[in-house]
C-alpha cells in the first residue's frame, strides 16, 4: 500500500471517507496498525499516563516523545506519524522550532500542539520552515490546571465562538490538521464545515473527518470508569488485537463510531 500523507487526508476528507486514528507508542503496535490499516498513528504525550504512570501529560519530556517516535516509525513505512510537543515545549519560538525539529528527525511526518490563535506565529514558521502541523483544541490535557480538571470545553456561547475563531486562525496560518477534544457535538460539526484541513475528534461527535482513540483505552486497559467517548474494540473483534484495529476503522468509517452515547449532546 501507498505511504498515508496529508494529501491522502485532504483527499478522504473531500469525499467523505472517514479518517482513523490511534496512538501509538512502540514499533510492534506500528506494525500491527499498519497491518490493519490505521491511517494516523499519533505518538501522544498521553504516554506520560499510559505508560509511565503519572495522572497528567505534564512531566513528559521531548527526550521521551523523540524516543517513542524513533519505535514507532521504525514499526511501520504506511500510516502518517504524528508526534506532540508536550508541556511547556513551545512556549517560545526557538523552542517550538528546535523540539518539533527534534520529533520530525526521530521520524515524525507532523507535530501536534494544543492552544488556540496564539499559536499562529509558530504554526507559521513550522510549516514554512516545512513541519506540518496539527492544532488540538478544545480539552487541551496540557492545560488541566487551568481548566481546573478534564472538562467538556465550548459549551457556552463565548467559547464556542472563541474556538471557532481559533480554528480558523490557526488554518489561516497554516495548519494541516484539527484535532477537538471534548466538545459538544454541534460545536464540532461547525469546525469541520469551517476549516478545509481534515479535523480528528475524540469526544467530538460523528460529524469529525476521523476519530482518534488511545490505544490503551479501545483495548479496554483502563484503571477506573472509562470517559464517555470510550469504546472497547476488542470484544468487537476476533478476539485479537489486530482483530480491534480493523473493528475500530470499521465502525469509524462506516459511522457505527462514535454513536450518540459517546459525544456530547451540548
Ligand atoms: O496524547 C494523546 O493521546 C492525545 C489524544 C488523546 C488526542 O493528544
Ligand atoms: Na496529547
Amino acid at each position: 500500500m501507498k505511504p498515508i500523507t496529508l494529501r491522502t487526508l485532504r483527499d478522504m476528507k473531500a469525499r467523505g471517507e472517514a479518517i482513523s486514528c490511534l496512538t501509538c507508542y512502540d514499533a510492534s503496535f506500528s506494525a500491527a496498525m499498519a497491518r490493519a490499516g490505521v491511517e494516523v498513528l499519533l505518538i501522544g504525550d498521553s504516554l506520560g499516563m499510559v505508560l509511565q504512570g503519572h495522572n497528567s501529560t505534564l512531566p513528559v519530556t521531548v527526550a521521551d516523545m523523540a524516543y517513542h517516535t524513533t519505535a514507532v516509525a521504525r514499526g511501520n513505512q504506511q500510516s502518517l506519524i504524528m508526534a506532540d510537543l508536550p508541556f511547556m515545549s513551545y512556549a517560545t519560538i526557538e523552542d517550538t522550532l528546535a523540539n518539533a525539529a527534534a520529533l520530525m528527525r526521530a521520524g515524525a511526518h507532523m507535530v501536534k500542539l494544543e492552544g488556540g490563535s496564539w499559536l499562529s506565529d509558530s504554526v507559521r514558521l513550522m510549516t514554512q520552515g516545512g513541519i506540518p502541523c496539527c492544532v488540538h483544541l478544545g480539552l487541551t490535557p496540557q492545560s488541566v490546571n487551568v481548566f481546573g480538571g478534564y472538562r467538556v470545553q465550548g459549551r457556552d456561547e463565548a467559547s464556542s465562538t472563541k474556538l471557532l475563531e481559533d480554528a480558523r486562525n490557526v488554518v489561516a496560518a497554516g495548519a494541516a490538521m484539527i484535532l477537538l477534544e471534548c466538545v459538544p457535538t454541534d460545536l464540532a460539526k461547525r469546525v469541520q464545515e469551517t476549516v478545509d484541513v481534515p479535523v480528528i475528534g475524540i469526544g467530538a461527535g460523528p460529524h469529525c473527518d476521523g476519530q482518534v482513540l488511545v490505544v490503551h483505552d479501545m483495548l479496554g486497559i483502563h484503571s477506573g470508569k472509562p470517559a464517555r467517548f470510550v469504546k472497547n474494540f476488542l470484544s468487537c473483534g476476533d478476539g485479537s488485537i489486530e482483530g480491534a484495529f480493523r473493528s475500530y476503522i470499521e465502525q469509524v468509517k462506516s459511522g457505527e463510531y462514535p454513536a450518540p452515547e459517546h459525544a456530547f449532546a451540548e
